[in-house]
């Protein structure tokens, strides 16, 4: 299964953001009208912070949402390089989303313990209805990096020498991302216009190795793109 790409171009990060949100506020909308229920798989790193601030402001129907994290540093809860610290203070710590909506990866335990915990936790409600990422300047996305091999059949993986710090990581694998009925991949700036370059070249980069049913979104900037 090779999934289709759709590259949407925008001037700028800003734009980038713009479009974040009314795409994920739209998926909730559709899936909540559908399902009563909103599952959503958040991106780590700087990228989507500002949709998450955007978030903050936004109306929805947020006692139906579930919020999930497709990777997350092994630091303790609360450390500042934490994806889930970043999101909580760009956007959870100013919404009415009850905590017992929120499934942080329990990364405090330690990458092997943490990733089959959350095994657990995601396993029973596949599929998700969105999943955000973002990818890096090496092609990589969530924690799963170029040259790193993991068995196909877990959705939840620990990683233990990634080049970009920390080394100790917990990722969902591909198998769990690709459960997804929609996929948007947030890419900004001029530092990954090389992977960009690189992956439209069909280069293996862990990037192209995404999969969706639906397809895959890329909302891109102008500096991405160059
Ligand atoms: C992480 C992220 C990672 C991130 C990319 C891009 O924990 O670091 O989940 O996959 O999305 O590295 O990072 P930036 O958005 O900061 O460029």
């Amino acid at each position: 299964m090779t999934s289709p790409v759709r590259w949407h171009h925008f001037p700028d990060a800003a734009a980038v953001a713009d479009e974040t949100v009314r795409r994920v506020l739209a998926a909730a909308k559709l899936a909540i009208v559908q399902r009563g229920v909103f599952r959503v798989v958040l991106a780590g790193g700087s990228t989507p912070e500002r949709a998450y601030r955007q978030l903050a402001e936004s109306d929805a129907e947020w006692p139906c949402w579930q919020i999930y994290l497709g990777d997350e540093r092994c630091l303790p809860p609360g450390d500042a390089a934490r994806n889930s610290r970043m999101i909580e203070q760009a956007w959870l710590r100013r919404s009415s989303i009850r905590d017992d909506q929120v499934h942080w990866i329990p990364a405090e335990r330690g990458a092997e313990q943490g990733a089959r915990d959350y095994e657990s936790v995601i396993a029973p409600i596949l599929p998700f209805d969105l999943v955000l990422l973002g990818m890096g300047e090496d092609g990589h996305t969530a924690s799963l990096f170029p040259g790193h091999r993991h068995p196909q059949t877990a959705l939840v993986v620990p990683v233990s020498d990634a080049p970009k710090p920390p080394a100790n990581r917990i990722s969902m694998n591909f198998s769990a991302l690709q459960q997804s009925r929609e996929m948007l991949l947030l890419i900004t700036g001029a530092g990954k216009r090389e992977a960009v370059r690189r992956w439209r070249k069909d280069e293996a980069l862990p990037v192209a190795s995404l999969e969706c049913p639906a397809g895959i979104d890329v909302l891109i900037d102008h500096d991405a793109t160059g």
